[in-house]
Parts: C-alpha cells; structure tokens; sequence
C-alpha cells in the first residue's frame, strides 16, 4: 500500500459544544474551532475530528441528528462549515466529522413520516426504521417484543400509538435505529455522504458502526446486546460505504467498533480493508470494572485499576495490525472519564506529575495518536454536587436504574463523577478569565473549578507543563517516525510498571515508568548503561527506584 497522509498525522478530537463559544451563547461552535486553529498547530495536530455538528434537538449532544445537510443554529451555519474546511486546508490541517448512521433524531423527517400513518409519505418511509407489534403474554397483555435493552439503560423498544407497534432504539428513545435493509434508505444516506465529500471533509468517524445490523427474528435474551452487534451483514453495509464512495476519495476513515476479534479487527482496518483505515477498539478503556458491585453495576463499578490488562490490550492491537494494517493510539474520547482521574491521580499533588506519566506511556508507541481535546492540559473529570449540573441524557436514564436497585444518592453520584461521560464534556479550561475563557456567558454545562489551576494560558507559558510534554512528544512522533515502530514490551506481567523499547528513525528509545502512587523498584530490565536520559517528570530521580507516578525516556543514537 502507497504511505497514506493519514498514517503520519496527528488527530485531535473536538467536542464542539466544549470547545470554544464565539458567540457568547454559552455554547462552542465552528468558528470557536477556526480561531482555535493556531493554536491546535502549535500543539502539534494536524487532523481534527469533530462531534456532530448536524441540526439536532440534541438529546445526546448532536448524535440524534435531526436533519444531515443542516448546521445545529448551535454551532453556526453552513458557510461557517465551509470557512472551518477552507481554513484548516490554507493551513495544512484536516477535517474530519463524525457521521452517524445507525439512528436518526425521532425529530428527523423521515421518523416524523415513518411514526405517521397519516403522513403522505408514510409508505415510504415507515420501513426506513425498525418495527415490532410486540406480543402478548399469558395474562393477556400487550408486552415488548423482547428484553433487549438499550446502551442508555432501559428498554430497546418504545411503544407508539399512531401505529400501534413499537419502535427499536439501542440508544435513547428519541434516537429511532434506521433499518439498513432498505436499500432506499441506504441510496439516501450515500448521496447524503456524498454531498459532505463535495464541500471537501476529509473523512469521516463512523459512529457506533458496528450496531447498524440487527438480529430481525428478535430472539427474547436479556440484555440482548449481541442482536444488535457486530452481526456479519454490517460488514457488507460498510464495505458498501467504502468501494463506493470512502475509498475513490481517498477519505480517513475511522471506525467506532468495540470487542472485535483479531481476525474482524484486520477485516475492518487491515490494509486491504474496504471499510475503515482506524479501528476506536476500546481495548484499554474499561481496565477497571468491579464484577461484584451490584449497586452501580456495568461500567460504573469503579474497581481497582488493572495494569497488566491495559499493558496487553496495547500491546494486543499492535501488534494485530503491525505490517498488516494500522493501530489508533488514544487514552479516551468524549464517552469516557478523563483519562487523569481514570488512570492517574487528579489529587493536586499528582495531577501533573500522573497526567505526564500518561502521555509518555502512550504517545511514543505506534499508530496514529488522537488526543482529546483538554487531555493536553491534564483536564479531570467534574466536580459536580447535584444531579442536576450533568446533562448527559444516559447519566438520568441510568440514576433511574441505581435508585430501582436500592442504592443511595451519594452512591449514585459517586459513580456519576467517576464514570459518566460527562466528565470529557465540561469547557475546554482556556484561561482564568471568567468561565475559563471558554465563553461569556454562563456555558451549557458548569466549567469545572480547578480551572485557575489547570488551564491553557498557565501551561503554554510553562516549558515543562503538560501541554509542553504534549508538544515535545507530539514533535518526537514526527521527526523520530514513531508510527512505524514494533516496540517490545517488557514486564508485561508486572501490575506497577510500563517498560518498553522502540526504535526511531535516528534514535533507540526505552521507556520506564511507574503507574502507581508509591515508589517501586525499577526492576532495570534493559541495560540503558549507554542511553542518556532524554527525559524524567521526576525531579528528585533515584537510582534504581521509580519515584511515584515516574516516567523516564532513555535514548541512544542509532548506528
Ligand atoms: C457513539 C458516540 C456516543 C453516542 C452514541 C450514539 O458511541 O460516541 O457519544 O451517544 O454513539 O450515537
């Protein structure tokens, strides 16, 4: 395969309602991204991915679009589109956006005709989505047509009167999941894609890809997650995407696919591949689950952290995709806690030291990094007291469920300020200005307090700040090839630390560090007698011990 552009760039995920507000409604929008440009140069990135920026009644922040070729008044106007793309281009950079093509907004067009048998374009667009008249039980009720039930929490199905019948949603009910059986509803998406192509995206995220084909004899499991995953046939939809329109305009495209096997791994992003280029794989993200908490069960159990699982799923997808196709490096998105209060620790005392230890563990492996936007600055979860300063529509849907099974308030709130996504989405912390210099205005959701402490301005003026490290390691990707590499992982049974060795274009690297909050015996592995220590966050080193949350890069010069 030719070297594509896309294999040696630097991505950086924009949440663009957190970004940066230009219109003091409280908001991001587009042009908060184009006067962002500069500075996301400066940091090192070259590629940015942006959250749906659709017409939306935002339920889930954008991923209930309401009308595909529209902007979100939210976030601006088309011509504004245009200026993100002309501008990013006039500076080498790239766009790309997310495309969601599982689900609709119940707002959209197509659900209002579908939802209607009244509508005069019901015929048409009713089997656009999908539909269960449900069954009736032994008592004589009319109940669902199965258990499954929804990633939001609650049930897939939701019942609607005109049509006497019930509706799937794997997501939030007012987020109905298209029927991609129908070919017309394919042909219409595909224009749709096309006309985004045309206005010059570079390419696209595939939202939540792997659910767009489901089991349809609805088989009665509980939760049923996998009637609604990973099914073969979603792979002939996507190749569908790729020959036909991805893949002739040379687009990035990267796909959002949890718990693919080796072999589907290679099927979706091998170099071969015709449906994506990056797999979003999720191997590391939930490395600390509690299998036993039964009062915030599933991802919110907060357990202890897992190293070893971590280490091996890095490890893992390496090197599935070494030589064979390409690997996606990032901690977490706009989905997940932020990856300091995840994996490091936000206390004040080692919230830099544990942010650096992250970044120097991850960003000098191979692939093609995507940094979330604020993880450059070490930005924490929130810091939220009341139920109703979260806004995402899963946290209300699951404390509904924490309360059924009995578990306290603060319990549940706990967990909320562990796990709810909400934690990536607070305001990008700009400076110490006002509501952090993100906006104005009072934002759509609080900005979190330590932004004096934790915030751009502060860091940029600072050579040894994170965002500096972020740079530095940005930079070193760049002029060492670092994406290219196969590192070999040392002690990967070790539960405390990270040791590796890589090779650059002019440099060997080792990388040592310890993810832990106590002292450790370094264990030295790998002879580093004749590498210099390139880089320590530890200013008080000591021999032969790594210092709480230490990280060092060693290197020597290649012959
Ligand atoms: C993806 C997105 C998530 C969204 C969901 C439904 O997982 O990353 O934010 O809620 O799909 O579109």
């Amino acid at each position: 395969m030719h070297r594509k552009w896309w294999q040696d760039t630097i991505i950086y995920q924009v949440y663009l309602r957190s970004f940066k507000d230009t219109n003091n409604n409280g908001i991001g929008d587009l042009q908060g991204v184009v006067e962002k440009l500069d500075y996301l140069k400066a940091l090192g990135v070259d590629t940015l991915w942006i959250s749906p920026h659709y017409d939306s009644p935002m339920d889930d922040n954008g991923y209930d679009v309401r009308h595909f070729q529209k902007v979100s008044d939210d976030y601006g106007t088309l011509e504004d589109f245009k200026t993100l793309v002309n501008e990013a281009h006039q500076r080498e950079m790239r766009i790309v956006t997310d495309l969601v093509l599982n689900h609709t907004s119940d707002e959209h067009p197509w659900f209002e005709a579908a939802k209607d048998p009244s509508h005069p374009d019901h015929e048409q667009y009713h089997d656009y989505y999908i539909w269960h008249e449900g069954h009736t039980n032994e008592e004589g009720e009319r109940v669902m047509p199965t258990r499954w039930r929804s990633w939001f929490g609650g049930p897939v199905w939701e019942y609607n009167e005109a049509t006497d019948s019930y509706y799937l949603h794997i997501f939030s009910k007012k987020m109905p999941d298209l029927n991609w059986r129908n070919a017309a509803m394919r042909a219409e998406l595909k224009a749709m894609i096309q006309w985004w192509i045309d206005l010059g995206v570079d390419g696209f995220r595939i939202d939540a890809s792997n659910h767009i084909e489901k089991n349809w004899d609805f088989p009665d499991d509980y939760p049923g997650y996998h009637h609604f995953s990973s099914l073969p046939k979603h792979h002939d939809y996507l190749s569908e995407l790729g020959e036909e329109l991805f893949i002739p305009n040379d687009l990035l495209i990267l796909g959002e696919s949890g718990g693919a096997s080796k072999e589907e791994a290679l099927q979706y992003a091998g170099f071969d591949s015709t449906e994506f280029n990056m797999l979003i794989h999720f191997g590391h993200v939930w490395a600390d689950i509690d299998p036993h908490n039964e009062q915030t069960p599933g991802k919110w159990a907060k357990g202890k952290t897992n190293l070893v699982a971590i280490k091996e799923a890095l490890a893992h997808w390496i090197n599935v995709f070494h030589g064979k196709g390409w690997n996606t490096l990032y901690w977490h998105n706009h989905d997940h806690p932020r990856v300091v209060s995840h994996y490091g620790n936000d206390d004040i005392l080692w919230h830099e030291k544990s942010a650096k230890m992250l970044a120097v563990m991850l960003y000098l492996l191979p692939g093609t990094p995507i940094v979330y936007q604020g993880e450059e600055i070490g930005m924490t979860n929130v810091d939220y007291t009341e139920l109703s300063d979260f806004r995402d529509v899963e946290v209300f849907t699951e404390y509904e469920n924490f309360m059924r099974l009995g578990t306290s308030h603060e319990v549940a709130m706990q967990a909320l300020r562990d796990r709810a996504r909400d934690n990536a989405r607070s305001p990008m912390q700009w400076d110490t200005t006002l509501h952090a210099g993100f906006s104005e205005h009072p934002p759509w959701m609080k900005v979190n307090q330590n932004f004096p402490l934790i915030n751009v301005k502060l860091q940029q003026r600072d050579p040894n700040s994170i965002w500096s490290l972020y740079q530095q390691l940005l930079q070193l990707r760049k002029t060492e090839q670092l994406s290219d590499a196969l590192p070999t992982f040392y002690l990967l049974e070790d539960p405390n630390l990270v040791v590796y060795h890589t090779q650059g274009a002019h440099h060997d690297y080792v990388v040592s560090l310890n993810f832990q909050g106590f002292a450790c015996d370094s264990k030295d592995v790998i002879d580093v007698s004749d590498y210099e220590l390139y880089y320590t966050n530890e200013p008080h080193s000591h021999e032969g011990k790594l210092q709480p949350y230490e990280a060092r890069i060693y290197r020597r010069s290649r012959p």
